[in-house]
């Protein structure tokens, strides 16, 4: 038996209306608020992710899919959107068009990560970047957009964390005593975390070992720390989020792990899914688009992941299933009956009947027993008798009351409704 490879999921005919409802939902969201769809390719030149995400995060250094092209190159597939929209932004100029750029994409991710509820290989985002504005007015729309999806799909028990981490000129000072506050723990944090003491000692903050977790709560703040400027930032994104009525709270320990994030972080988090909590997550990233080398250009974004809405939605949502069942079944007996259905459910479709007839060649009680299952709400019987005649019964299925018929599309429409 081939099986799928670990970590990765099918998303059954019976699962996908979740899908569905939530990529609806985030479309009608973002188009009331002018953000656009952007695709982009599944797989990019590795040196994107490493300059744009970061080397020294854990999706760069552990997760990521690389491979070499035959032609000797070497390509990734994509563990998150930002790096390549900021990418493909640059490439096609959209820079210098007006600005803000809103843009948006449902797109799925890979990480070789350890697979577990809601951590998947292959994953699902919807993400959403906007360039070219770095007032905390950009912050709060973009906060609001994620938070108006959330409350749109109906996701129960989901807080939002917010954070601000400062920007180059007040980071490195604040990096410092957080190095000099870590040093003091050396032997006690764990060896990811005692690499990370060189490496990206703000990780540190978000370690989930229990040791390093309660080390971390008494670490200098970043919050205590910001330059005037991202304070005065962070102040205004909070005036913001308080006007708008979006309950917060300030949580020093969101530090994000991709590199390219500067001054405010978010995640918006579900109880009740298990570890893997953060149905959302994003920030701020002034300097991504200069990093990987277009011009100076604000930026700030979110993704959500569709596997962990999907899971929430297990608590409650507004999610109703869609009634796709058969308006019609026409059942047929012979070649001329098969012939005729042909032609009818052609024109009950044209107007918006779902409406199906047999390709398989049943008899007809096994057609009837398949129109049950399917749950058609009426089955019209048709034999060559009713084809000679031009009259057939209508069934409802609810209640089997017959109906007598002619063989008019417009006759059948205005009975089943
Ligand atoms: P991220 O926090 O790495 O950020 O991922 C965003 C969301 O994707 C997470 O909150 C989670 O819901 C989902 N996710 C991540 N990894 C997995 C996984 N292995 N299995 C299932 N779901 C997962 C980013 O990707 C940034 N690009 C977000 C962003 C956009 N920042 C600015 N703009």
């Amino acid at each position: 038996m081939i099986q799928k490879p670990k970590g990765t999921k099918d998303i059954l005919p019976s699962d996908i209306g979740e899908w569905q409802f939530i990529e609806k939902t985030a479309r009608d969201v973002c188009r009331k608020r002018g953000f656009e769809e952007i695709r982009i390719p599944t797989f990019e030149e590795t040196h994107l992710f490493r300059r744009g995400v970061g080397d020294t995060t854990d999706v760069v250094q552990k997760e990521m899919y690389t491979f070499e092209d035959r032609d000797g190159g070497s390509l990734t597939l994509r563990p998150e959107g930002t790096a390549g929209v900021a990418r493909a932004v640059i490439e096609n100029g959209l820079a210098g068009d007006t600005m803000p750029l809103k843009l948006f994409y449902i797109i799925n991710c890979f990480r070789h990560e350890r697979p577990q509820a809601g951590r998947y290989r292959e994953f699902y985002q919807f993400g959403v970047e906007l360039f070219g504005a770095s007032t905390p007015s950009a912050d709060a729309e973009l906060i609001a957009l994620g938070d108006e999806v959330l409350r749109s799909i109906g996701i129960q028990n989901v807080e939002l964390h917010v954070n601000s981490i400062g920007c180059p000129n007040c980071r490195p000072a604040y990096k410092n005593a957080l190095v000099e506050y870590f040093k003091g723990y050396t032997d006690e944090l764990c060896d990811t975390c005692k690499n990370r003491l060189e490496t990206n000692p703000l990780r540190i903050l978000d370690c989930k070992s229990p040791i390093c977790s309660s080390i971390a709560a008494n670490a200098p703040s970043t919050v205590d720390n910001l330059c005037d400027d991202c304070k005065n930032h962070f102040d205004g994104l909070k005036a913001r989020l308080d006007l708008l009525g979006i309950k917060y709270s300030v949580d020093p320990h969101i530090v994000r792990g991709l590199d390219y994030y500067s001054r405010t972080v978010f995640e918006f988090i579900a109880t009740g899914i298990g570890a893997q909590s953060t149905v959302c997550g994003g920030g701020r990233y002034d300097g991504l688009v200069e990093q990987i080398g277009g011009p100076k250009l604000p930026g700030i974004g979110f993704a959500a992941g569709i596997n962990r809405l999907v899971l929430s939605m297990q608590n409650g949502s507004n999610y109703v299933k869609p009634d796709n069942s058969p308006a019609l079944y026409i059942a047929t007996m012979g070649e001329r009956a098969s012939l005729e259905a042909v032609r009818l459910c052609s024109l009950l479709r044209e107007k918006g009947y779902i409406t199906e007839t047999d390709i398989v060649g049943r008899s007809l009680k096994a057609q009837m027993k398949y129109a049950n299952k399917i749950a058609a709400k009426y089955v019209l019987i048709l034999g060559d008798n009713e084809v000679e005649s031009g009259m057939a019964q209508l069934r409802n299925m609810s209640d089997s009351a017959q109906t007598e018929v002619s063989l008019s599309a417009d006759e059948i429409a205005r009975i089943i409704g």
